[in-house]
């Protein structure tokens, strides 16, 4: 069977269970995702100890931000981890997505437009007023611009991000739920079918999966929704 365009999100609280469930849904899925609270805490060490003997894609989610020098160090430390997606702001400017790009040829650079935890007023305090779609369209198109492979945005943008940016980019969405899942914190939520209909590329889920008893069930059952 074919793995299924999913990325798991390993928020774990230690190594220890985030190569746990690494091992369960590598079977399944086609990404797993490592994000700033494991990198922070176990370092880039953390990323041969989820991949293991299974060879499965990995998704560093660490939403660089900085200068472009700083930003270009930082993706060419972590080339050398061999990740498939790399994430960085795409308000960083064009210039700080470009800089991330020429530093590692080889990773895909994901770029975050707006984060889904920001309200029309978060947006408005830090002067990106108008409609967060608005700021979606434009982020997305200037990354793209820079050379970004991929976008992360959420389900409900995803098919306008499609229509702004055409085909060839890969669109990744967190926030989906398998119908009648818990939602959690996750204010705006898609199924994965909903999600992939609508142009996604690649669905992020954690706790749906994560949080299941034995998560490798888990992920086998999401994904056969999806075969
Ligand atoms: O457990 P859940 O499926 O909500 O996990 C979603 C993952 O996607 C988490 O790692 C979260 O940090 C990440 N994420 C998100 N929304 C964004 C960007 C990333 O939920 N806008």
């Amino acid at each position: 069977m074919s793995r299924a365009p999913i990325a798991v999100a390993l928020d774990a609280p230690d190594l220890e269970t985030a190569a746990l469930w690494a091992k369960a849904v590598t079977p399944h899925v086609q990404v797993v995702k490592v994000g700033l609270e494991l990198f922070c805490s176990h370092g880039p060490a953390v990323v041969e100890t989820v991949r293991g003997g299974s060879g499965v894609d990995l998704f560093l989610d660490l939403k660089l931000h900085d200068i472009p020098n700083t930003v270009a160090g930082a993706a060419r430390a972590v080339a050398g981890l061999k990740p498939r997606f790399l994430t960085v702001h795409a308000g960083g400017g064009a210039d700080m997505v470009r800089a991330a790009v020429e530093a590692a040829p080889d990773v895909t650079i994901a770029a975050v437009t707006v984060l889904t935890s920001m309200t029309p007023a978060v947006l408005d305090e830090v002067g990106l007023a108008g409609p967060p779609l608005d700021a979606v369209r434009r982020l997305a198109a200037l990354a793209v611009g820079a050379g970004a492979g991929a976008l992360v945005c959420s389900p409900q943008e995803v098919a306008a991000v499609r229509a702004e940016v055409g085909p060839g980019i890969t669109l990744i969405t967190p926030g989906v739920r398998p119908a009648g899942a818990d939602t959690q914190d996750q204010a705006r939520v898609a199924t994965p079918e909903q999600a992939l209909a609508d142009g996604a590329d690649l669905l992020v889920i954690g706790r749906p999966i994560t949080g299941a008893p034995d998560p490798g069930v888990a992920a086998a059952a999401i994904a056969a929704t999806l075969a």
